[in-house]
């Protein structure tokens, strides 16, 4: 079977076309906002056409034909009353512009047959599962069978994050949809110590040293080696189970919640950037364009997917396909 294409919406970094490409798909075209995440996924994707563009100047017409949308939307609150007026109503609401460009793509006979789409895990239970609801029901509107299961990065993608995610995934073929299998659970053999090296010299930058003013609270706090620490502005959580806590966008603001590790010469120092993309499942090589300053890249990470799980996810999808496909011939 020819790869099948396929496209991103909310792109970031890019972190679901990689675990698509992964999986065997061919990733072609990605929308994004932020012009600095366009320029980490422009060093890194070169053979994927980026629109840096709010979604709601995007038509699905200019939307290449492709067998996968995807979209890890940012979560946002509305109400069923809302949406009982109408799915385009709301414009403001990132959700209901992902319907809109598949409406569009429909009408230019471009319908996805698959949309993909990843969010914190809390979307399920938001307003009283309101909002998950209405999810269902405007994907079912257009449709798509539903399917949606929270995954861990620890348990699903091999990688030593904790970090729980909802994937909730539209099938246009029925076939598709009883084919498809979630992932199963997977050993966590990749370590924190895979990634991080605790004797590894850093430039000063990442180590707190005695001029910081939280310098006294994390001594107090940090002592033990092979153990990855948070840092939350009044206390130091340690993360006990040997794995990283949920890597999160604001990463990016003032240091606060950057990991922190006790290294083997005793200084405190922030895990790196790039520790932190591959906690997420980067490879070691993803580059970080030299004009990103620390904290954008920080807070990169913290909004990227785990590409493991991505992958993982999507080879079972690329199975599905495969048998209703090999049923039909
Ligand atoms: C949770 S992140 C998704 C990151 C992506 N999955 C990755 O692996 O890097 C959500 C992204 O949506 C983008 N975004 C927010 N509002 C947008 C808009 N109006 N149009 C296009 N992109 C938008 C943000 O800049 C952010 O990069």
């Amino acid at each position: 079977m020819k790869r099948l294409k396929m496209a991103s919406l909310f792109a970031g970094i890019g972190g679901i076309d990689l675990g698509f490409k992964n999986a065997g798909f061919q990733p072609i075209w990605a929308n994004e906002i932020d012009k600095y995440c366009a320029i980490t996924f422009n060093a890194n994707h070169k053979d994927i056409k980026l629109v840096v563009d709010d979604i709601c100047n995007i038509n699905g017409k200019d939307i290449p034909k492709v067998a996968v949308l995807s979209a890890g939307f940012p979560c946002q609150p509305f109400s069923i009353a809302g949406y009982r007026k109408g799915f385009e109503d709301d414009r403001g609401n990132m959700f209901f512009q992902i319907m809109r460009l598949v409406k569009e793509m429909t009408e230019n006979n471009n319908k996805p047959r698959i949309l993909f789409l990843e969010n914190v895990k809390n979307l399920k239970t938001h307003d009283n599962g309101n909002t998950f609801a209405v999810i269902k029901e405007a994907l079912e509107h257009y449709g798509y069978f539903v399917k949606a299961k929270v995954l861990n990065t620890c348990e699903y993608g091999n990688l030593p994050q904790n970090r729980e995610r909802i994937f909730i995934i539209g099938f246009l073929n029925e076939n598709d949809y009883n084919n498809f299998k979630w992932p199963k659970k997977i050993p966590l053999k990749n370590t924190i110590e895979t990634i991080v090296d605790w004797n590894k010299e850093v430039p000063k930058k990442y180590l707190y040293e005695q001029d910081k003013k939280c310098y006294k609270l994390l001594h107090e706090n940090i002592k033990e080696h092979n153990t990855i620490y948070q840092y939350r502005r009044v206390y130091v959580r340690e993360n006990k189970n040997g794995v990283c806590p949920t890597l999160t966008a604001n990463m990016g603001t003032g240091g606060h919640n950057v990991p922190l590790i006790y290294t083997n010469y005793n200084k405190i120092r922030k895990l790196l950037p790039i520790e932190c993309l591959m906690l997420q499942g980067f490879p070691n090589d993803f580059i970080i364009p030299s004009e990103l300053v620390d904290s954008r890249v920080y807070k990169q990470a913290g909004n990227a997917v785990s590409v493991n799980v991505i992958k993982r996810v999507a080879e079972k999808i690329l199975n599905a396909i495969k048998e209703t496909e090999n049923a039909n011939n």
